[in-house]
């Protein structure tokens, strides 16, 4: 017999399937309104509930953290959980203050005894229910609810690409001027996910779907044009004609166009110029690597808002301080630099210290070391070695002085650009690549402006010492305790591909707090490891490491007051 104490069952299968246990609980005449009990059924701990609306099953364990709801309090028909204050409707699961619903299991009376069947769900059904919750906490950034789903949907058998890109797909519609810095960390995160098979996996997707849901909380969703083919796609880049470009980015989709002539096409738009400090074409490598990953039937998703993104990007080449170099950019022979094969017997001892020059960017040494044997890789190569031994330099001081604009991640910046520019030689090589690594050279000199201002102090050279018995646990230990040397010498030590998870996993495992710099590790990690195993060189990977084990001062606050103090003051931009 079945009472009209019976509460709703909000499971989504039948009771009577093979995956349902329904066991008694306890006596109606024992249990008095306002009670709580904790029961058994099968292997869930359930909260059994009697409320004046009847007699309730939720799932004992708390979404939160898992405390015993029957621990909490009871309010009417709410529960409360005592830890974080979470609350529930005691008749439904709902979730009334906090992130998540509990679950709500069906109550039958029979007689006296009080029945609960619990419905255990199907990986299919765990999945189905998971996703939209996925989304409301990217939406809500509630970095609990994402790491609960993230790791139910890995539980459950979702792949890391599919996780990744309901974040991705979430975010870059988003994005108020084009998908940035969180797509790139989650381009980087997913990579990192897709090589790892152990609980790292999680850490990693949770990094990058953390980036996307803090950058965009709250942000509305960028209206998509109809497809239409007409636009010139780089002339609208150049006039940031943005309904145009997204409406030609749509035609190419739905008109089934080459994805190689579309990457050509985008990686093209971000050679034109010298964009965002070289973000315009790291974005775009991680965008087509995001896309590798998931494959291309989603690039309606993305291409759209990066093809915006890359419009609004920063022209630095048309700033006054880059006339000098342009003219010599614009006079270099780019085609013939592209068609330059590389000879591997050609070594130059002197082309990373002619790169490093602080007195005007080194860009006829960099075509001369191109047409002179190095190709577009060697000269690459070379940036890398550059960009590392500057990193190893960088004296710890002037990341302290507040008035000073300079910080590390004007350096990083040229080893992952130097990184996205050897992405774009690999898949769509040309003239236009030639150029992107011509905007690297300028790129490095660039970040001499601390080296320009403050000189090179001896005390800040970093040189690595060896030993037999490193590990990555050693890696670990010395970015956590900020040990410079012993990092560097942990590096030094094991071989790069050792190095080089140790210092994602350290990168990964956010102890800077910041968003932008818990990015900028994460890509730097990547980059340096992939640095590293192109040139043959440790350095890449030694200068990432001394970059994450280093005491740093992030000023991004205490800054941008100086500086605005001295601009409402004075008018006066800051220095650069
Ligand atoms: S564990 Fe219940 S609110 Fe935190």
């Amino acid at each position: 017999m079945t009472s009209t104490l019976t509460s709703n069952a909000h499971d989504n299968t039948e009771p009577n399937s093979p995956n349902t246990t329904t066991e008694t609980v306890g006596s109606v005449s024992d249990f008095a309104v306002g009670q709580m009990k904790m029961a058994k059924v099968g292997e869930r701990r359930i909260a059994v509930i009697r409320t004046q609306s009847g007699i309730h099953a939720l799932d004992n364990a708390c979404p939160h953290q898992g405390y015993g709801l029957v621990t909490g309090g009871l309010a009417g028909e709410t529960v409360v959980c005592q830890w974080h204050n979470w609350k529930f409707d005691v008749r439904t699961g709902e979730c009334t203050q906090g992130e998540e619903n509990v679950a709500c299991h069906q109550v039958t009376i029979d007689g006296d005894d009080i029945n609960v069947s619990v419905t255990e769900q199907t990986a299919a059904q765990v999945r189905e229910a998971t996703w939209p919750s996925l989304t409301r906490g990217i939406e809500a950034n509630y970095i609990g609810q994402i790491s609960r789903d993230t790791a139910r949907l890995l539980n459950s058998g979702a792949a890391p690409q599919d996780i990744m890109w309901a974040a991705v797909r979430h975010g870059a519609a988003r994005a108020e001027w084009g998908p940035d810095h969180e797509m790139a960390m989650a381009a980087d995160c997913l990579t990192v996910a897709m090589e790892r098979t152990d609980d790292s996996r999680a850490l990693a997707l949770v990094q990058g779907i953390s980036g996307i849901a803090e950058r965009t909380r709250d942000r509305p969703k960028h209206e998509l044009p109809q497809p239409d083919s007409s636009p010139d796609f780089q002339q609208s880049v150049e006039d940031e004609e943005i309904a145009a470009l997204r409406a030609k980015t749509l035609a190419w989709l739905e008109d089934g166009a080459d994805p190689a002539m579309v990457r050509h096409e985008f990686i093209d738009a971000a050679s034109r110029h010298h964009l965002g400090y070289g973000h315009g074409i790291i974005y775009t490598q991680k965008a087509f690597e995001l896309l590798d990953h998931v494959g291309w039937e989603n690039a309606g998703d993305l291409l759209p808002y990066l093809a915006a993104g890359t419009a609004w990007q920063t022209r630095e080449d048309l700033l006054p301080y880059m006339r000098p170099t342009m003219t010599k950019i614009n006079a270099a022979d780019l085609d013939a630099m592209a068609s330059a094969q590389r000879d591997h017997q050609w070594a130059d001892p002197t082309l990373v210290d002619r790169l490093l020059k602080l007195d005007e960017a080194p860009i006829e040494a960099a075509v001369e070391a191109v047409l002179g044997g190095a190709g577009i890789t060697g000269l690459l190569d070379a940036l890398s070695i550059g960009a590392s031994r500057r990193m190893l330099r960088h004296s710890h001081d002037v990341e302290f002085m507040i008035d000073d604009d300079f910080s590390w991640l004007d350096i990083t910046h040229v080893l992952t650009m130097v990184n996205a520019v050897r992405w774009a030689w690999s898949v769509d090589p040309g003239p236009h690549v030639a150029r992107l690594a011509l905007f690297a050279t300028w790129l490095l000199f660039d970040s001499a402006r601390a080296e320009q201002r403050h000189g090179i102090a001896e005390e800040a050279i970093a040189y690595p010492r060896f030993s037999d018995d490193a590990s990555p646990a050693d890696i670990a230990r010395a970015v956590r305790f900020k040990d410079t040397q012993a990092a560097l010498d942990a590096v030094a030590s094991v071989d790069p591909d050792t190095a080089g998870d140790a210092l994602m996993d350290a990168a990964l495992s956010d102890q800077s707090g910041g968003f932008i710099v818990v990015a900028h590790q994460i890509k730097l990690s990547l980059a340096a490891k992939i640095e590293s195993i192109e040139t043959g060189s440790p350095l890449p990977l030694l200068a990432a490491a001394r970059y994450l084990a280093s005491p740093r001062g992030e000023r991004f606050v205490a800054r941008n007051v100086a500086a605005s103090l001295d601009f409402v003051s004075t008018g006066k931009p800051p220095q650069r």
